[in-house]
């Protein structure tokens, strides 16, 4: 298996990975992985306490996904998606549709279309585009700008990094970049679950300005996007469910569209199928991907609302020009059926308060344990821990905190990916008891290993 590491390093480039950091926390070979729980060759055993980049959401090697995908490839393992179609997307489509956010009377028509991608950042592009180019097709040439949050992360192809917040992932390329309108976001750093019924957030001051700044531009804006909720890549900031609905609201009074990021948090993530659900809000275009295929293959996709499509009807100059060679590749929707079909069978929406609780408990057990902790918070099954060095314990001299605490995670075998001092977990939400209990002894242990 060394052997492999060694081939890896001398022919590979691993995303978000610093070469340097290589020779301190080499890759680790995977040869299988089932539930929560990764494999290496030698059986050691790794609790994924992030769900693989946030994508496993019944788990690895759930067994109705793989019958599903088996099945699909043996029978049509791929067919271009301009001119044909099949199963496998029209009736995951139909299941999207069916299981998206209901708007109220006063709140315009259901969802009703359903785009395919291949990734979270494709997903983005395609809704920046429809956006943009549905505004120009209505006679509205002037909204040809982009309002996004603060502190956001929506990709990093240079659509999706124009409209990201966070200057980590966006200044090398700024040069490149469509310069968007930032509002400010609160932040809830103690946010609880039971937060996600209130008004939080819609009377801050971030609030305030968030408005007064989408009406001073609604003019020239084509559409707002925004991550409902969590702020995921963002440290896990929670807005309040109340800020999402307000500026949700006055962005679509506006004539402004609402494309929800929902790639990190859909899926039952928050606790509800959709984040927006919370809300009680409809966006105009709804991103999905990660958990979309149950977190096996890549797949995304936008929703918009019955009779968008209406802008682009006519001339062929007027139709939509965005063709990724995979779209709606046959496997993938298979495995997004099967997925969604598992929600069904195992009854997952109404398990999961129990899951939350769960989760939940534990969440305020580790803080308690570990006097490092200045802040933890919780949306649904997402959890997080803000850790702060103090002056006895001022944690790793190079200033690499959350490699630190990754390498003391990986170290007990619980794959932990804190976003430097912010510890999280996001696992399939089919996690067991003993297992959360297991992830919250090691993040006790490796807060006070590298923090006290
Ligand atoms: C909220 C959000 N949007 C978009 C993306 C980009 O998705 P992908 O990595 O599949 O391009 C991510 C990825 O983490 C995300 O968290």
């Amino acid at each position: 298996m060394d052997d492999l590491v060694a081939r890896d390093a001398r022919v590979l480039w691993h995303p978000a990975t610093h070469f340097e950091d290589l020779a301190r926390l080499p890759v680790t070979p995977i040869v299988a992985a089932r539930g929560a729980w990764l494999e290496t060759e030698g059986g050691r055993r790794i609790l994924d306490g992030i769900g693989s980049w946030w994508t496993s959401i019944h788990g690895h090697g759930h067994p109705h996904i793989v019958a599903a995908i088996r099945e699909q490839v043996g029978r049509l393992d791929h067919v271009m998606f301009a001119g044909f179609t099949h199963a496998p997307a029209v009736e995951l489509a139909e299941a999207l549709l069916e299981a998206a956010p209901r708007p109220r009377a006063d709140q315009g028509p259901d969802y009703g279309r359903v785009f395919f991608a291949d990734c979270g950042s494709a997903a983005i592009e395609v809704a920046l585009k429809l956006a943009f180019q549905s505004h120009r097709q209505r006679g509205h040439e002037e909204r040809t700008r982009f309002a996004a949050l603060a502190n956001s992360y929506h990709g990093e192809t240079l659509g999706a990094l124009s409209v990201s917040g966070s200057d980590a992932y966006r200044s090398t390329f700024a040069p490149l970049l469509v310069e968007p309108i930032y509002l400010p976001v609160p932040a809830h750093p103690d946010h609880e679950p039971q937060q996600l019924t209130s008004e939080l957030g819609a009377d801050t001051p971030q609030a305030e300005a968030a408005v007064a700044t989408l009406r001073e531009h609604a003019h020239e804006l084509a559409a707002l996007v925004l991550e409902p909720l969590v702020q995921c890549a963002g440290r896990m900031q929670m807005m309040g469910v109340g800020y999402y609905r307000r500026i949700v609201e006055e962005a679509q009074r506006l004539g402004i569209l609402v494309i929800a990021d929902e790639i990190a948090v859909g899926f039952g993530r928050t606790g509800r199928m959709f984040a927006s659900e919370h809300a009680g809000v409809c966006p105009d275009l709804l991103c999905l991907s990660k958990g979309l295929s149950g977190g096996v293959l890549p797949l995304s996709a936008v929703l918009v609302r019955a009779g968008f499509e209406d802008a682009f009807r006519g001339a062929p100059a007027r139709s939509f020009l965005h063709s990724h060679t995979f779209t709606a590749n046959p496997v993938t929707c298979a495995a997004g059926r099967a997925s969604l079909e598992v929600f069904e069978q195992e009854d997952l929406l109404a398990r999961l308060p129990a899951r939350v609780e769960a989760m939940a408990q534990r969440r305020r057990a580790v803080a308690q344990r570990c006097p490092a902790i200045r802040h933890h918070r919780q949306a649904g099954m997402i959890a997080a821990f803000e850790v702060a060095p103090s002056p006895e314990h001022p944690g790793p001299t190079d200033g690499r905190l959350g490699l630190a605490l990754r390498e003391a995670a990986m170290r007990r075998d619980v794959l932990l990916r804190p976003l430097h001092d912010t510890i999280y977990w996001m696992p399939a939400l089919s996690i067991e008891d003993a297992e959360l209990d297991r992830l919250a002894e090691v993040t006790v242990e490796v807060v006070q290993e590298v923090l006290g």
